[in-house]
Formats: structure tokens, sequence, C-alpha cells
């Protein structure tokens, strides 16, 4: 479990030609993640989500408040941009590698991760530009779960595949879920995606997280905000 207490985080901007003011980016968020929850982080461009998972992940500082870890944790995280995220000059093996290099991994260690993201052995050799979107982002998943995190943070990891793609990819992640207790922050700025695997959903506006809710509790939303999402997501499923 990860618990989130009061936390600050600015970052200096330039204001004029050689003014420098912090600009407050996240303000006060409270937050609990529970272990082998769902939590889909939701909120328009800018709201401070990708700086939360920053500091979730320990890549950078904060101003004020708490990060408390019960238990080891282990981290990692799939961005969005699946194709700067690879070398290009890897193949799938080497890329799947990267986290575990100074394990003694076995070709057949390989062949079952792959696996696991339902891709086929013989994709190993391949190279990044053999793959489609798709292809290239369950690669990003095995290399995410080789080193069997507790905790994965996908950061609109999905957002720019096709919907029926994205679907496909839910499913292994749920099929995941299933055999290891592994917990997910889903970060999206699109609602609809999400209440397909959520447990809960967060929702941050203006750097403050400003609700959270079961996804079976969505109909009892208090703010305007999260309301306005849900209204323009279920147009989106209609
Ligand atoms: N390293 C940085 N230096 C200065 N400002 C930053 C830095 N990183 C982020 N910001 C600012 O913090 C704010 C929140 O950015 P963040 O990337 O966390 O938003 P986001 O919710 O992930 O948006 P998106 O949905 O577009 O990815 C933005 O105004 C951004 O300009
Ligand atoms: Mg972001």
């Amino acid at each position: 479990m990860i618990e989130i207490k009061s936390l600050y985080k600015s970052y200096p901007q330039r204001q004029g030609i050689i003014k420098k003011v912090n600009v407050p980016i996240l303000k006060d968020i409270h937050l609990s993640i529970y272990d082998s929850e769902t939590l889909a982080l939701v909120g328009e461009s800018g709201s401070g989500k990708s700086t939360l998972s920053r500091l979730i992940l320990g890549l950078e500082d904060f101003d004020s408040g708490t990060i408390e870890r019960k238990g080891s944790e282990k981290e990692s995280v799939v961005f969005q941009d699946y194709t700067n995220s690879v070398n290009s000059h890897m193949t799938v093996q080497e890329i799947i590698q990267e986290p575990v290099i100074d394990q003694k991994k076995t070709r057949g260690d390989f062949e079952k991760i792959l696996q696991e993201v339902q891709l086929p052995a013989s994709y190993l050799s391949r190279y990044p530009h053999q793959l489609s979107g798709g292809e290239l982002q369950r690669v990003c998943i095995a290399r995410a779960i080789i080193a069997e995190p507790d905790l994965i943070i996908f950061d609109e990891a999905l957002s720019s595949l096709d919907i029926s793609v994205q679907l496909e990819l839910m499913d292994v992640l749920i099929d995941l879920k299933q055999k290891t207790s592994i917990t997910y922050l889903f970060i999206t700025h699109d609602l609809s995606s999400v209440t397909y695997l959520a447990d809960r959903v967060a929702f941050m506006k203006d750097g403050e997280l400003i609700e959270v809710r079961a996804v079976n509790d969505l109909g009892n939303l208090s703010t305007e905000y999260a309301r306005e999402l849900l209204t323009a997501a279920e147009k989106l499923l209609t």
C-alpha cells in the first residue's frame, strides 16, 4: 500500500527575462493506493497526473508532504510514447531483458513473459519496426512485468492505440492481475477507457485531487467537474 499525505509540488517557471517564480503544480494531495487494486487517475491535460506519478516512482523530489510505502514496493512504468521508450536497435528479447540484465534469465523465461502478453515466442528476435503499435506496447508491458513489480503505473499507455487493441491489452492486464497480486495505477484523460478495468477512480483538476470514487459508485459523484467527465464518457460509450 502507498499512502500519500498532504503532498505539494511546484516547479520554477520563468516570468519575464530573469525572474523565476515557483508555480504550484500539485496541491495538498491525499491518496491511498491499496494493494492489488486498479486505481484510475483521471483529469484534463496539465492537471498534474504525470507529475504525481513521477513523485510516486521517486523520480523527483517534492516540496512537502509524505509518500509512505507499507512493505517493500517495487514499481515499474509503461508510458504512452512506446516507440521512443524502446531502443530501435535492440531485439524484443534485449528490450525485455533490460530491467533484469543482472539476473540469470533463460530463453524459456522470456518466452513465458511473451506468452503472458500474448505474443508468439518467435517475436523475441524481432526489432521494434517489425511490430505494430499494439504489439510493441505488449513488449513494453512484458518489460514492465518481468521484474515482478508490486505496482505498475500506466501513463496514457493505451491512449494512442485503437479501441479494439486497447480492450485486448486490458484483458491481458486483467489476466495478469488474476495470476499475481499486482497493483495498477492507470493514468488517462479518458474516463470511458478505464471503467472497464478500474476499481476506483481518482479525479484531478488543476493540481488538486478533487474526488475519489469506486467505479460502481460513479453515479454518486459529488463534484461538478467529475460529473462532467462522467457525462462526456457516457456519451462516448453510447
Ligand atoms: N519539469 C517541469 N518543469 C516545469 N513545469 C513542469 C514540469 N513538468 C510538468 N510541468 C508543469 O506541470 C503541470 C502538470 O503537468 P503534468 O505533465 O503532470 O500534467 P498531466 O496531467 O500529466 O497532463 P497530460 O494529460 O497532458 O499528460 C503542467 O502545467 C506542466 O507544464
Ligand atoms: Mg501526463
